[in-house]
């Protein structure tokens, strides 16, 4: 039986655009759940862990806190990604649960809060890179910039509040990961990238940055020996040549020439390349890079940019 860490990006819990209300990221979440459950029927799996993104939550979390000091304290940064570990994750269960005995699943369902080691000296912290939140125009960015407090990255014509994002060495949780997702549970951990935390005297801190959970699905997928990473994000295949011309990138083999890929945005898709390739060279068998719609229907659950050996 094959295993599998499934990587979901923000397009899975979100469309591109939709106000982020409770009502509109529960209908996405359904519709990717749908598509999971349909993966898990046809391919049998063993052992399944399901990963997400939180940029977006996480930057909009940041700003109902920023909105509301008035009355009440601000959380720190790496607390909403607990938060948002929680609401996505409670989100993402129940819309399991609901298709998994629609199609007569018979697996548990479990969230695991997730944290993730950082290095304190992780050269990341010097240089915000990671996109959060909702994106801008020039003109909303002029008043937002006046609080002086981020740095702001163009994207597509628009832009949006970044920040450090340190590589995660380890997660913390892996031991409890195993365990529930070798009992046969459909396992949902490293939302957000984990809960970024470094040694300290006490234990671990909590620090505030926005781990790429790419990187965090690869550091999980690999501790678990799992044959496949898959990553599920919005463009069909990594192209090389984003976004002049969208000639895709079909397969990456480890030993030999890399395709050129022109423009690999750090934060976006660069993690994700990474990761897949860091996957295979601990001994993974497989890495997907692509859209969820063609994960439902691809074949032995291959789709997308393929990384192999
Ligand atoms: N070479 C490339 N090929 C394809 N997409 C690229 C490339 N370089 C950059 N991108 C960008 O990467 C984006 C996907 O990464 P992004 O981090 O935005 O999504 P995600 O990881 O799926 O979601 P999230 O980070 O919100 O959880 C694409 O929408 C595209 O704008
Ligand atoms: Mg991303």
């Amino acid at each position: 039986m094959e295993s599998v860490v499934v990587a979901l990006g923000g397009n899975a819990i979100l469309g591109r655009g939709v106000k982020p209300t409770y009502a509109n990221q529960l209908k996405r979440i359904m519709e990717s759940a749908k598509s999971i459950a349909i993966g898990i029927r046809r391919s049998r799996y063993g052992i399944i862990v399901i990963t997400h993104g939180n940029g977006p939550q996480v930057g909009d979390e940041f700003l109902r806190n920023e909105y509301s000091r008035k009355v009440l304290p601000p959380l720190p940064l790496h607390m909403l990604t607990a938060e948002t570990q929680a609401t996505i994750g409670a989100m993402l269960q129940r819309c399991l649960l609901y298709e998994f005995s629609r199609l007569h699943i018979d697996r548990d369902v479990e969230v695991v809060i997730t944290h993730a080691l950082v290095n304190k000296n992780d050269t990341a912290f010097e240089k915000a890179t990671k996109p959060i939140g909702p994106f801008y125009n020039r003109n909303e960015l002029k008043n937002e910039m006046k609080s002086g407090a981020f740095d702001y990255v163009h994207e597509q014509g628009r832009y949006r509040r970044v920040v450090a994002s340190p590589k995660p060495l380890k997660v913390l949780e892996i031991g409890a990961i195993k365990k529930l997702a070798s009992s046969g549970a459909v396992v949902i951990a490293g939302g957000g990238g984990g809960i970024p935390v470094i040694k300290s005297r006490i234990g671990y801190a909590g620090v505030d940055a926005v781990i790429d959970k790419d990187y965090t699905s690869q550091v999980i997928a690999s501790a678990l020996d799992v044959d496949r990473l898959s990553i599920l994000t919005e463009p069909e295949y990594v192209y090389m040549d984003f976004p002049k011309n969208k000639m895709p990138v079909k397969n990456v083999r480890l030993g030999r020439p890399m395709p050129e890929i022109k423009f690999m945005e750090e934060g976006t898709m660069k993690p994700k390349v990474e990761a897949c390739m860091q996957f295979i060279s601990n001994g993974g068998n497989k890495a997907c890079i692509g859209n969820i719609k063609n994960m439902e229907s691809a074949n032995g659950g291959v789709f997308g940019t393929v990384f192999r050996k």
